[in-house]
Protein backbone atom coordinates (compact mmCIF):
# COMPACT_ATOMS: atom_id res chain seq x y z
CA UNK A 1 0.00 0.00 0.00
CA UNK A 2 1.12 3.44 -0.87
CA UNK A 3 2.45 4.98 2.31
CA UNK A 4 2.78 8.76 1.02
CA UNK A 5 -0.68 9.00 -0.02
CA UNK A 6 -3.01 9.62 2.78
CA UNK A 7 -6.51 9.49 1.74
CA UNK A 8 -7.59 9.45 5.07
CA UNK A 9 -6.37 12.86 5.79
CA UNK A 10 -7.43 14.18 2.60
CA UNK A 11 -11.16 13.19 2.71
CA UNK A 12 -11.34 15.65 6.09
CA UNK A 13 -11.49 18.20 3.06
CA UNK A 14 -14.58 16.43 2.17
CA UNK A 15 -17.28 18.02 4.76
CA UNK A 16 -19.58 15.39 3.22
CA UNK A 17 -18.09 12.32 3.41
CA UNK A 18 -18.29 12.48 7.22
CA UNK A 19 -21.91 11.45 7.31
CA UNK A 20 -24.11 8.24 8.19
CA UNK A 21 -26.24 7.15 5.38
CA UNK A 22 -29.14 4.63 6.77
CA UNK A 23 -27.45 4.68 10.07
CA UNK A 24 -24.17 3.81 8.64
CA UNK A 25 -20.97 5.89 7.91
CA UNK A 26 -21.11 6.65 4.42
CA UNK A 27 -19.43 4.73 1.83
CA UNK A 28 -19.73 6.90 -1.15
CA UNK A 29 -18.21 4.84 -4.33
CA UNK A 30 -20.50 6.45 -7.28
CA UNK A 31 -17.39 8.78 -8.22
CA UNK A 32 -17.66 8.14 -11.90
CA UNK A 33 -21.25 9.26 -11.62
CA UNK A 34 -19.83 12.59 -9.66
CA UNK A 35 -17.16 13.46 -7.33
CA UNK A 36 -17.25 15.26 -3.54
CA UNK A 37 -16.09 18.84 -3.24
CA UNK A 38 -13.82 19.21 -1.29
CA UNK A 39 -14.62 22.46 0.78
CA UNK A 40 -11.80 24.73 -0.94
CA UNK A 41 -14.31 24.48 -3.55
CA UNK A 42 -17.56 24.69 -1.33
CA UNK A 43 -15.81 28.13 -0.01
CA UNK A 44 -15.01 29.55 -3.07
CA UNK A 45 -18.27 28.83 -4.80
CA UNK A 46 -20.48 30.36 -1.52
CA UNK A 47 -16.99 33.82 -1.55
CA UNK A 48 -18.28 34.52 -5.08
CA UNK A 49 -22.01 34.74 -3.77
CA UNK A 50 -21.04 36.58 -0.90
CA UNK A 51 -18.63 39.21 -1.84
CA UNK A 52 -18.47 39.61 -5.79
CA UNK A 53 -21.59 38.20 -7.08
CA UNK A 54 -22.11 39.98 -10.51
CA UNK A 55 -22.60 39.56 -14.33
CA UNK A 56 -19.45 39.35 -16.12
CA UNK A 57 -18.28 41.67 -19.25
CA UNK A 58 -20.89 43.71 -18.85
CA UNK A 59 -20.99 45.89 -15.78
CA UNK A 60 -19.11 49.31 -15.81
CA UNK A 61 -18.69 48.83 -11.80
CA UNK A 62 -16.41 47.28 -9.59
CA UNK A 63 -17.94 44.30 -8.89
CA UNK A 64 -18.42 43.50 -12.31
CA UNK A 65 -14.57 43.89 -12.99
CA UNK A 66 -14.23 41.30 -10.08
CA UNK A 67 -16.39 39.10 -11.26
CA UNK A 68 -14.68 39.31 -14.62
CA UNK A 69 -11.16 38.80 -13.34
CA UNK A 70 -12.19 36.02 -11.54
CA UNK A 71 -14.04 34.00 -14.27
CA UNK A 72 -11.71 34.92 -16.56
CA UNK A 73 -8.88 33.82 -14.41
CA UNK A 74 -10.56 30.35 -14.11
CA UNK A 75 -10.20 30.34 -18.20
CA UNK A 76 -6.58 30.81 -17.13
CA UNK A 77 -6.60 27.37 -14.95
CA UNK A 78 -8.13 25.37 -17.18
CA UNK A 79 -5.83 25.94 -19.37
CA UNK A 80 -2.84 25.51 -17.66
CA UNK A 81 -4.60 22.19 -16.36
CA UNK A 82 -4.93 20.58 -20.01
CA UNK A 83 -1.48 22.23 -21.30
CA UNK A 84 -3.75 23.98 -23.79
CA UNK A 85 -2.01 26.33 -26.39
CA UNK A 86 -4.20 29.06 -25.47
CA UNK A 87 -7.23 30.56 -23.33
CA UNK A 88 -9.02 31.20 -26.62
CA UNK A 89 -9.11 28.08 -26.56
CA UNK A 90 -11.07 26.68 -23.66
CA UNK A 91 -15.04 27.23 -23.80
CA UNK A 92 -17.03 26.90 -20.77
CA UNK A 93 -20.29 24.75 -21.21
CA UNK A 94 -22.43 22.96 -19.26
CA UNK A 95 -20.33 20.20 -19.01
CA UNK A 96 -19.15 17.12 -21.58
CA UNK A 97 -22.74 16.40 -23.06
CA UNK A 98 -22.71 20.03 -24.15
CA UNK A 99 -19.51 20.58 -25.47
CA UNK A 100 -19.76 17.09 -27.60
CA UNK A 101 -23.36 18.69 -28.87
CA UNK A 102 -21.46 21.69 -29.60
CA UNK A 103 -19.32 20.05 -31.84
CA UNK A 104 -21.42 18.31 -33.26
CA UNK A 105 -23.62 20.80 -34.38
CA UNK A 106 -21.21 23.42 -35.67
CA UNK A 107 -18.68 20.99 -36.48
CA UNK A 108 -19.80 17.80 -37.66
CA UNK A 109 -23.05 18.46 -39.20
CA UNK A 110 -21.30 20.80 -41.96
CA UNK A 111 -18.75 18.26 -43.15
CA UNK A 112 -21.45 15.56 -43.27
CA UNK A 113 -22.57 14.47 -46.44
CA UNK A 114 -24.82 10.94 -47.19
CA UNK A 115 -22.56 7.81 -47.04
CA UNK A 116 -19.68 9.20 -44.44
CA UNK A 117 -19.10 7.98 -41.22
CA UNK A 118 -18.47 8.43 -37.57
CA UNK A 119 -16.58 6.22 -35.57
CA UNK A 120 -17.71 6.42 -32.17
CA UNK A 121 -16.57 3.93 -29.36
CA UNK A 122 -18.65 0.70 -28.91
CA UNK A 123 -18.69 1.74 -25.21
CA UNK A 124 -19.71 5.10 -25.15
CA UNK A 125 -21.80 6.59 -22.99
CA UNK A 126 -25.29 7.86 -24.88
CA UNK A 127 -23.78 11.69 -24.75
CA UNK A 128 -21.05 10.85 -27.40
CA UNK A 129 -23.32 8.49 -29.35
CA UNK A 130 -26.29 10.48 -29.98
CA UNK A 131 -25.75 14.25 -30.80
CA UNK A 132 -23.36 12.31 -33.68
CA UNK A 133 -26.69 10.29 -34.39
CA UNK A 134 -28.26 13.79 -34.84
CA UNK A 135 -25.74 15.26 -36.77
CA UNK A 136 -25.38 12.07 -39.43
CA UNK A 137 -29.27 11.51 -39.90
CA UNK A 138 -29.48 15.19 -41.13
CA UNK A 139 -27.06 14.32 -43.77
CA UNK A 140 -27.34 10.59 -44.18
CA UNK A 141 -24.54 9.91 -42.48
CA UNK A 142 -23.89 7.17 -39.95
CA UNK A 143 -22.66 6.42 -36.43
CA UNK A 144 -20.22 3.45 -36.65
CA UNK A 145 -19.29 1.55 -33.51
CA UNK A 146 -15.80 0.62 -33.24
CA UNK A 147 -15.91 -3.38 -31.53
CA UNK A 148 -15.66 -4.24 -27.99
CA UNK A 149 -13.17 -7.13 -26.91
CA UNK A 150 -14.09 -9.62 -24.71
CA UNK A 151 -11.95 -8.26 -21.65
CA UNK A 152 -13.81 -4.58 -22.82
CA UNK A 153 -10.86 -2.64 -24.65
CA UNK A 154 -11.29 -1.45 -28.21
CA UNK A 155 -10.71 -3.69 -30.96
CA UNK A 156 -7.81 -1.86 -32.55
CA UNK A 157 -7.73 -4.02 -35.55
CA UNK A 158 -11.10 -3.40 -36.40
CA UNK A 159 -10.77 0.47 -36.20
CA UNK A 160 -7.74 -0.05 -38.07
CA UNK A 161 -10.01 -1.43 -40.86
CA UNK A 162 -12.95 0.58 -40.02
CA UNK A 163 -10.62 3.72 -40.59
CA UNK A 164 -11.30 4.39 -44.79
CA UNK A 165 -12.13 6.82 -46.44
CA UNK A 166 -15.60 7.61 -45.38
CA UNK A 167 -14.91 8.49 -41.96
CA UNK A 168 -14.82 12.02 -41.10
CA UNK A 169 -14.49 11.69 -37.43
CA UNK A 170 -13.56 9.73 -34.48
CA UNK A 171 -15.11 10.18 -30.98
CA UNK A 172 -14.34 8.05 -28.09
CA UNK A 173 -13.98 8.58 -24.68
CA UNK A 174 -10.50 9.28 -23.31
CA UNK A 175 -11.85 6.25 -19.85
CA UNK A 176 -15.09 4.44 -19.80
CA UNK A 177 -17.61 5.29 -17.55
CA UNK A 178 -19.16 1.87 -17.69
CA UNK A 179 -15.77 -0.40 -17.53
CA UNK A 180 -13.13 1.57 -16.38
CA UNK A 181 -11.22 1.35 -19.43
CA UNK A 182 -8.46 4.01 -20.15
CA UNK A 183 -8.35 3.40 -24.00
CA UNK A 184 -4.79 3.78 -26.09
CA UNK A 185 -5.89 7.34 -27.18
CA UNK A 186 -2.24 8.84 -28.24
CA UNK A 187 -2.05 5.39 -30.37
CA UNK A 188 -5.81 5.97 -31.77
CA UNK A 189 -5.29 9.91 -32.64
CA UNK A 190 -2.09 8.90 -34.54
CA UNK A 191 -4.15 6.59 -36.89
CA UNK A 192 -7.02 8.60 -37.39
CA UNK A 193 -4.42 11.69 -37.96
CA UNK A 194 -3.09 9.46 -40.52
CA UNK A 195 -5.87 9.30 -42.24
CA UNK A 196 -7.09 12.56 -42.25
CA UNK A 197 -9.42 12.13 -39.58
CA UNK A 198 -10.00 14.46 -36.55
CA UNK A 199 -10.72 13.15 -33.13
CA UNK A 200 -12.86 14.33 -30.64
CA UNK A 201 -12.16 12.64 -26.62
CA UNK A 202 -14.88 12.97 -23.94
CA UNK A 203 -12.38 13.47 -20.78
CA UNK A 204 -15.85 13.20 -18.45
CA UNK A 205 -13.70 9.86 -16.46
CA UNK A 206 -10.16 10.94 -17.53
CA UNK A 207 -9.62 14.02 -15.69
CA UNK A 208 -10.40 12.83 -12.26
CA UNK A 209 -8.14 10.27 -12.79
CA UNK A 210 -4.91 11.26 -14.88
CA UNK A 211 -3.08 14.37 -15.94
CA UNK A 212 -4.50 15.06 -19.41
CA UNK A 213 -2.21 17.01 -21.61
CA UNK A 214 -4.41 17.84 -24.89
CA UNK A 215 -1.18 19.10 -26.76
CA UNK A 216 0.85 15.94 -25.96
CA UNK A 217 -2.11 13.83 -27.37
CA UNK A 218 -2.46 16.19 -30.30
CA UNK A 219 -5.96 15.80 -30.00
CA UNK A 220 -8.68 18.22 -32.27
CA UNK A 221 -11.22 18.45 -29.32
CA UNK A 222 -11.59 17.31 -26.03
CA UNK A 223 -14.48 17.87 -23.85
CA UNK A 224 -15.25 17.66 -19.73
CA UNK A 225 -17.12 18.19 -16.70
CA UNK A 226 -16.20 19.77 -13.54
CA UNK A 227 -18.30 17.30 -11.49
CA UNK A 228 -16.55 15.04 -12.27
CA UNK A 229 -12.79 16.47 -11.42
CA UNK A 230 -14.14 18.16 -7.49
CA UNK A 231 -15.72 21.09 -9.22
CA UNK A 232 -19.68 21.78 -9.09
CA UNK A 233 -22.05 20.66 -11.74
CA UNK A 234 -23.01 22.67 -14.56
CA UNK A 235 -20.04 23.89 -15.73
CA UNK A 236 -17.53 22.03 -18.16
CA UNK A 237 -14.94 22.32 -20.73
CA UNK A 238 -14.93 22.49 -24.83
CA UNK A 239 -10.89 22.63 -25.93
CA UNK A 240 -10.79 22.26 -29.41
CA UNK A 241 -7.70 23.24 -31.99
CA UNK A 242 -7.63 26.87 -32.58
CA UNK A 243 -7.99 26.49 -36.70
CA UNK A 244 -11.12 23.99 -35.94
CA UNK A 245 -12.70 26.34 -33.59
CA UNK A 246 -12.34 29.42 -35.99
CA UNK A 247 -13.58 27.63 -38.99
CA UNK A 248 -16.97 26.72 -36.90
CA UNK A 249 -20.44 28.82 -36.70
CA UNK A 250 -21.68 29.60 -33.84
CA UNK A 251 -23.75 27.05 -31.46
CA UNK A 252 -26.17 29.27 -30.11
CA UNK A 253 -27.24 32.87 -30.50
CA UNK A 254 -27.48 34.99 -27.72
CA UNK A 255 -25.83 37.84 -25.50
CA UNK A 256 -21.52 37.42 -25.23
CA UNK A 257 -21.08 35.96 -28.10
CA UNK A 258 -22.28 38.90 -30.69
CA UNK A 259 -19.17 41.86 -32.05
CA UNK A 260 -22.69 43.98 -33.75
CA UNK A 261 -25.90 43.56 -34.35
CA UNK A 262 -28.60 44.22 -36.52
CA UNK A 263 -31.51 42.78 -37.75
CA UNK A 264 -30.18 42.02 -40.79
CA UNK A 265 -27.00 40.96 -40.12
CA UNK A 266 -24.86 40.19 -36.80
CA UNK A 267 -21.17 39.65 -36.35
CA UNK A 268 -19.87 37.61 -34.09
CA UNK A 269 -17.66 37.53 -31.26
CA UNK A 270 -13.56 36.41 -31.26
CA UNK A 271 -12.84 32.87 -29.38
CA UNK A 272 -13.85 32.20 -27.03
CA UNK A 273 -16.79 34.10 -26.56
CA UNK A 274 -18.45 33.33 -29.82
CA UNK A 275 -19.28 30.05 -28.38
CA UNK A 276 -20.38 30.80 -24.84
CA UNK A 277 -24.05 32.68 -25.20
CA UNK A 278 -26.06 33.53 -22.63
CA UNK A 279 -24.66 34.66 -18.53
CA UNK A 280 -22.23 31.82 -18.35
CA UNK A 281 -22.13 29.53 -14.50
CA UNK A 282 -19.69 32.08 -13.39
CA UNK A 283 -19.63 30.68 -9.73
CA UNK A 284 -18.74 27.08 -11.48
CA UNK A 285 -16.28 28.14 -13.30
CA UNK A 286 -14.33 29.74 -10.23
CA UNK A 287 -15.88 26.65 -8.36
CA UNK A 288 -13.44 24.88 -10.81
CA UNK A 289 -10.74 26.84 -10.65
CA UNK A 290 -10.54 26.08 -7.11
CA UNK A 291 -10.84 22.36 -7.95
CA UNK A 292 -7.63 22.73 -9.71
CA UNK A 293 -6.05 24.92 -7.14
CA UNK A 294 -7.08 21.93 -4.93
CA UNK A 295 -5.83 19.25 -7.10
CA UNK A 296 -2.33 21.08 -7.85
CA UNK A 297 -1.66 20.30 -4.22
CA UNK A 298 -1.94 16.95 -4.98
CA UNK A 299 0.27 14.24 -5.90
CA UNK A 300 -1.37 13.05 -9.00
CA UNK A 301 0.61 10.13 -9.51
CA UNK A 302 0.73 8.93 -6.08
CA UNK A 303 -3.00 9.27 -5.89
CA UNK A 304 -3.56 7.41 -9.28
CA UNK A 305 -1.09 4.18 -7.69
CA UNK A 306 -3.68 4.65 -4.34
CA UNK A 307 -6.91 4.11 -6.61
CA UNK A 308 -5.03 1.54 -8.30
CA UNK A 309 -3.96 -0.46 -5.05
CA UNK A 310 -7.87 0.39 -4.08
CA UNK A 311 -8.97 -1.75 -7.45
CA UNK A 312 -6.24 -4.38 -7.17
CA UNK A 313 -7.51 -5.14 -3.09
CA UNK A 314 -11.37 -4.89 -4.70
CA UNK A 315 -10.51 -7.50 -7.40
CA UNK A 316 -9.08 -9.79 -4.25
CA UNK A 317 -11.90 -9.18 -2.02
CA UNK A 318 -14.31 -10.27 -5.50
CA UNK A 319 -12.29 -13.66 -5.68
CA UNK A 320 -14.22 -14.62 -2.42
CA UNK A 321 -17.52 -13.75 -3.00
CA UNK A 322 -19.60 -16.54 -4.89
CA UNK A 323 -21.70 -15.49 -8.22
CA UNK A 324 -19.08 -12.48 -8.56
CA UNK A 325 -18.74 -11.62 -11.98
CA UNK A 326 -16.56 -8.80 -13.71
CA UNK A 327 -17.36 -6.80 -16.63
CA UNK A 328 -14.49 -4.87 -17.74
CA UNK A 329 -11.33 -6.63 -17.49
CA UNK A 330 -9.18 -4.43 -19.53
CA UNK A 331 -5.42 -4.26 -18.09
CA UNK A 332 -5.29 -0.34 -18.44
CA UNK A 333 -8.40 0.80 -16.55
CA UNK A 334 -9.36 3.10 -13.65
CA UNK A 335 -10.67 1.66 -10.34
CA UNK A 336 -14.31 1.46 -11.61
CA UNK A 337 -15.57 -2.09 -10.76
CA UNK A 338 -18.72 -2.90 -12.66
CA UNK A 339 -20.34 -6.32 -11.99
CA UNK A 340 -23.07 -8.47 -11.70
CA UNK A 341 -24.26 -11.04 -9.07
CA UNK A 342 -25.54 -13.81 -10.23
CA UNK A 343 -28.70 -14.35 -9.49
CA UNK A 344 -29.35 -10.77 -7.95
CA UNK A 345 -30.82 -7.67 -10.26
CA UNK A 346 -28.14 -4.70 -10.01
CA UNK A 347 -31.17 -2.54 -9.07
CA UNK A 348 -31.71 -4.64 -5.43
CA UNK A 349 -27.95 -5.04 -5.16
CA UNK A 350 -27.55 -1.32 -5.31
CA UNK A 351 -30.78 -0.86 -2.70
CA UNK A 352 -29.63 -3.48 -0.53
CA UNK A 353 -25.73 -1.53 -0.56
CA UNK A 354 -27.26 1.41 0.17
CA UNK A 355 -29.50 0.56 3.64
CA UNK A 356 -26.21 -0.64 4.66
CA UNK A 357 -24.48 2.93 3.83
CA UNK A 358 -22.53 1.98 0.47
CA UNK A 359 -23.25 4.23 -2.27
CA UNK A 360 -22.57 2.62 -5.74
CA UNK A 361 -24.67 3.19 -9.16
CA UNK A 362 -26.66 0.29 -11.03
CA UNK A 363 -27.90 0.14 -14.16
CA UNK A 364 -27.19 0.70 -17.78
CA UNK A 365 -24.92 3.81 -16.74
CA UNK A 366 -26.06 5.32 -19.79
CA UNK A 367 -24.45 3.14 -22.10
CA UNK A 368 -26.36 1.02 -23.18
CA UNK A 369 -24.51 -0.52 -26.30
CA UNK A 370 -22.02 -2.24 -24.13
CA UNK A 371 -24.05 -3.86 -21.79
CA UNK A 372 -25.66 -5.18 -24.20
CA UNK A 373 -22.58 -6.46 -26.18
CA UNK A 374 -22.13 -8.41 -22.50
CA UNK A 375 -25.43 -9.41 -22.69
CA UNK A 376 -26.38 -7.62 -19.17
CA UNK A 377 -29.55 -5.33 -18.82
CA UNK A 378 -27.01 -3.65 -16.17
CA UNK A 379 -24.47 -3.75 -13.49
CA UNK A 380 -23.67 -2.69 -10.38
CA UNK A 381 -20.55 -0.05 -10.13
CA UNK A 382 -18.38 0.88 -7.64
CA UNK A 383 -16.31 3.57 -8.71
CA UNK A 384 -13.53 4.70 -6.28
CA UNK A 385 -11.80 8.45 -6.17
CA UNK A 386 -8.19 9.31 -4.48
CA UNK A 387 -10.36 10.00 -1.16
CA UNK A 388 -11.28 6.10 -0.71
CA UNK A 389 -9.92 3.90 1.86
CA UNK A 390 -9.06 0.31 1.97
CA UNK A 391 -11.37 0.25 4.97
CA UNK A 392 -14.25 0.79 2.51
CA UNK A 393 -12.84 -1.87 0.25
CA UNK A 394 -13.74 -4.32 3.37
CA UNK A 395 -16.91 -2.14 3.80
CA UNK A 396 -17.94 -2.67 0.20
CA UNK A 397 -17.53 -6.63 0.97
CA UNK A 398 -19.16 -7.21 3.74
CA UNK A 399 -21.98 -5.10 2.71
CA UNK A 400 -22.20 -7.11 -0.73
CA UNK A 401 -21.42 -10.68 1.30
CA UNK A 402 -24.75 -9.59 3.72
CA UNK A 403 -26.45 -8.98 -0.07
CA UNK A 404 -25.39 -11.91 -1.22
CA UNK A 405 -27.26 -13.92 2.02
CA UNK A 406 -29.96 -11.99 1.33
CA UNK A 407 -30.36 -12.77 -1.99
N1 LIG B 1 -22.00 9.59 -16.87
C1 LIG B 1 -22.12 9.49 -15.46
C2 LIG B 1 -21.97 8.08 -14.97
O1 LIG B 1 -21.32 7.30 -15.59
C3 LIG B 1 -23.35 10.14 -14.95
O2 LIG B 1 -22.50 7.75 -13.93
Amino acid sequence: MSARFDAERLRGEFPLLAQEINGKPLVYLDNAATTQKPARVIDAVAGYYRTINSNVHRGAHTLSDRATGAFEDARDSVRAFINAPSREQVIWTRGTTESINLVAHSFARGRLGAGDRILVSGMAHHSNIVPWQLAAQAAGASVVPIPVTDDARLDLDAFRSLLDARVRLVALEHVSNAMGTIHPVAEIIAAAHAAGVPVLLDGAQSVGHLQVDVQALDVDFYAFSGHKMFAPTGIGVLYGKRAWLEAMAPYQGGGEMIETVEFDRTTYARLPYRFEAGTPHIAGAIGMAAAIDWLGGIDREAAARHEDELLAHALERARELPGFRLLGRAPQKVAVLSFVLDGAHPQDVGTLLDQQGVAVRSGHHCAQPVMSRFGVPGTVRASFSLYNTHAEVERLFAALHKVRSFL
